[in-house]
């Protein structure tokens, strides 16, 4: 059997992918942020200096499992290219271990031209909701030749990022047969959304093309959150998601939020619209998150510069947030506060921030944390101290940039009752901000950047957490409490944090309470650079592959943190854990690992663990040239006992896709998976992906599906069948 013209990937040549992704992701996700330079130019202390003075669609691919060394199948059923495979042996990742929790034996990594989701053998996948899928009262079903703004403000909306299924009652320790889905709406893409007509698109006399503003309100109204309420027959099977439902929610644009905390009211974040400074409308970029211990979720701002014009009223910020002269998404055309003209120079000031919503109170308003800070959230994650404090743990997801932690003032309230509640919601309206500082303690001339371990055996050291809000004062000598909450970054710069390379999810273990960075790669470190060289933290600058050398760290690395104490601790040791890459390549680091019995990661992104303490990577960017060329997935990491550092691969994702927010339910062998931007570099007429409708070339197109990529929501279960 063999592949269609038709439907095999399109394989196209683009004119940059530095670093992780492919380009039409770095313009539409992160605005082209490795094209320009870091923004973080400050002369903060780098590792270096101060290193040496310590340390069913089950039809077709839903049955699809494939087990270490069986033959990969491509989405149309025919055998996959596998001229990829070259590089990398295939078959020896026997996976499994010894440790507990959800068993599988590992599968091997695809190569990038896959368009399928392969899931260990025993396992089947469905999908829970896709793109356009409606959830809200007049929703119809997605039919993608006639979007409409209104009809996508009542469907799932587009590129899944952040995933929790809630139990239906909060308190519940466990899901049931009804649950609570919470979804981030991440970012839009444009040219594999819309069809190729003037309903969607202004057409220039060369041929080319401009989204109208028709296109860009859809796209307004498929960025945000989703709340969906979803039912199974029992535990261990799939669920359902509920198109009607009083839970079902969606969160775009134009949703009214609230901003509390201490820069609530500033001067910095009024506009003509909102002479208050207290309410916002919309959310936006909006990537990992955190479910908190009293059953609301979190959710990053991230990107958020990448849609507003930069006003000229604080240039030193706009350049620190990257914000620019124009933006890809246009928006400054629709509406003045992405122009950020006169009157509105502010608007940016009122994104970037961590935002609270409660899946259980359709009608409360969601809230946005001035206290956390303002930054390129990628999200945060919140555990309790022994006293019962709140403790946030927050990435900023740009090259050199920081690991921030929070601390709130009050404890929490035991229990589920509706006063609990009610007091537990405010916990992230007033507390402590902090920022890292990671010190190593091996020798300078040992972190030579290839990622060699130093001579006493561990990447590793001490550390600190600098105050830049405390007991409601600014530590920062300059600026006002308002001033660091709104420009926590150049805040965080004056304080000699700790650059790493792009932190993104931070998550704590419920077993030990450690807490987990992932830095998912950094390109622009690179060797010989005096401040921005390798340090004991972040110590890799480059790799050798065949003789050829790539500067920057490719496949990133995941930081263990220890709290040296309790969670409000301001000391901590650490280590990594991992120096990701191919383990057959010099300068990897799996704690030791045999390496020739762990999975090929990279570039490791969102983090989650199971209940038997189990880390979970999925990765954005395996399929780069300079990463490892492999589809990106979903790995399972012991980190204690024998095991740790023993990675194993659980699923890979279409061609084109990132894997992300990942859920394990080991009690349940069920994990969960978003399948972000599948085949994101083709266009609607011609389709990089088919994932998950996977509708063959030629067949009829049933109601409700798609013959082209849906960012989907995806379940992996036991196949009982
Ligand atoms: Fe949206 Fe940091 O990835
Ligand atoms: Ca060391
Ligand atoms: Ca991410």
């Amino acid at each position: 059997m063999t592949i269609a013209p038709e439907n095999r990937p399109l394989l196209t040549v683009h004119t940059h992918a530095r670093g992780k992704r492919s380009p039409v992701t770095c313009r539409l996700k992160c605005n082209d942020a490795c094209l320009h330079p870091a923004p973080n130019e400050s002369a903060n202390e780098y590792f270096k200096d101060v290193v040496s003075s310590v340390l069913s669609r089950r039809a077709m691919l839903g049955t699809l499992a494939v087990a270490a060394g069986a033959v990969v199948i491509g989405a149309q059923g025919a055998a996959a290219p596998s001229a990829a495979a070259a590089t990398l042996p295939e078959g020896r990742f026997p996976g499994g271990g010894h440790s507990k929790g959800l068993a599988f034996g590992a599968i091997d990594p695809q190569p990038v031209d896959v368009d399928a989701l392969v899931v260990p053998e025993g396992y089947t996948w469905d999908p829970i909701i896709r793109w356009g899928d409606p959830i809200l009262p007049g929703g119809r079903t997605f039919d993608p030749d006639n979007q409409s703004p209104e009809q996508q403000a009542k469907q799932f909306g587009y590129n899944c990022d952040y995933l929790d299924i809630l139990p239906i009652q909060p308190g519940d320790k466990h899901r049931g047969t009804r649950g609570i889905l919470v979804s981030n709406l991440e970012y839009t893409n444009a040219e594999i959304m819309f069809p190729p007509t003037e309903k969607y698109w202004d057409v220039a006399a060369d041929g080319s093309r401009t989204k109208n503003a028709y296109s860009r309100a859809i796209e307004r109204a498929a960025h945000g959150m989703a709340v969906v309420e979803v039912r199974r027959r029992g535990t261990g099977k799939p669920w359902d998601y509920q198109r009607i439902s009083v839970l079902n929610r969606r969160i775009h644009l134009g949703t009214e939020f609230v901003l509390d905390g201490p820069a609530a009211g500033s001067d910095l974040l009024k506009t003509a619209a909102d002479r208050t400074g207290r309410r916002v409308l919309g959310t936006m970029n909006n990537c990992a998150g955190g479910t908190t211990p009293w059953g609301t979720v979190l959710s990053g701002e991230e990107n958020f510069n990448g849609y507003f014009v930069a006003a000229g009223v604080n240039p030193t910020a706009d350049a620190r947030y990257g914000i620019g002269a124009s933006t890809s998404y246009g928006w400054e055309a629709d509406e003045p506060r992405f122009a950020q003209s006169a009157g509105y120079e502010n608007e940016s000031h009122r994104f970037g921030w961590i935002v609270e919503l409660d899946p259980y109170d359709p009608t409360a308003k969601p809230v946005k944390h001035t206290a956390m800070g303002r930054f390129k959230h990628e999200g945060a994650n919140v555990t309790l101290s022994s006293k019962g404090h709140a403790v946030a743990y927050m990435g900023d997801d740009q090259a050199f940039d920081y690991v921030y932690k929070f601390v709130s003032k009050d404890r929490v309230a035991k229990g589920d009752s509706r006063g609990a509640r009610a007091h537990n919601k405010t916990l992230l309206s007033e507390g402590d901000l902090f920022v890292a500082r990671f010190t190593g303690d091996s020798p300078a001339a040992e972190i030579d950047g290839s990622g060699a371990v130093p001579a006493d055996g561990a990447f590793d050291g001490t550390g600190e957490w600098l105050p830049l809000v405390k007991d409601g004062r600014s530590k920062v000598p300059g600026m006002s409490v308002e001033e660091v909450l709104v420009y926590t970054r150049l805040a965080a710069d004056k304080v000699g944090a700790t650059k790493m390379d792009r932190p993104e999810d931070v998550e704590i273990s419920p077993v030990t309470g450690r807490i987990y960075v992932a830095c998912t790669n950094n390109s622009g470190r690179t060797p010989g650079n005096a401040t921005e060289g390798a340090t004991e933290a972040n110590p890799r600058t480059h790799k050798v592959v065949g003789g050829v050398t790539t500067n920057g760290n490719r496949d990133g690395h995941v930081v263990e943190i220890i709290p040296s104490g309790d969670q409000t601790s301001t000391r901590f040791t650490w280590n990594l854990l991992l120096v990701a890459g191919d383990p057959a390549v010099e300068g990897t680091y799996f704690s030791g690992y045999p390496k020739d019995r762990v999975s090929p990661i990279s570039c490791p992104d969102n983090l989650a663990f199971d209940a038997e303490g189990n880390l979970w990577i999925s990765t954005d960017g395996q399929p780069s040239s300079s990463a490892i060329a492999r589809c990106d997935g979903l790995f399972k990491v012991p980190v204690a006992g024998r095991e740790r550092g023993h990675v194993q691969q659980f699923l890979s994702v279409p061609a084109g896709a990132e894997t992300c927010g990942p859920l394990v339910d080991s009690r349940d062998s069920m994990v969960y998976v978003n399948v972000q931007h599948p085949g994101e570099n083709g266009s609607f007429e011609a389709p990089d992906s088919y994932f998950p409708d996977y509708v063959a070339a030629g067949a009829t197109v049933e109601a409700g599906d798609f013959r082209g990529p849906r960012p989907t929501v995806v379940q992996v279960y036991r196949d009982r069948d």
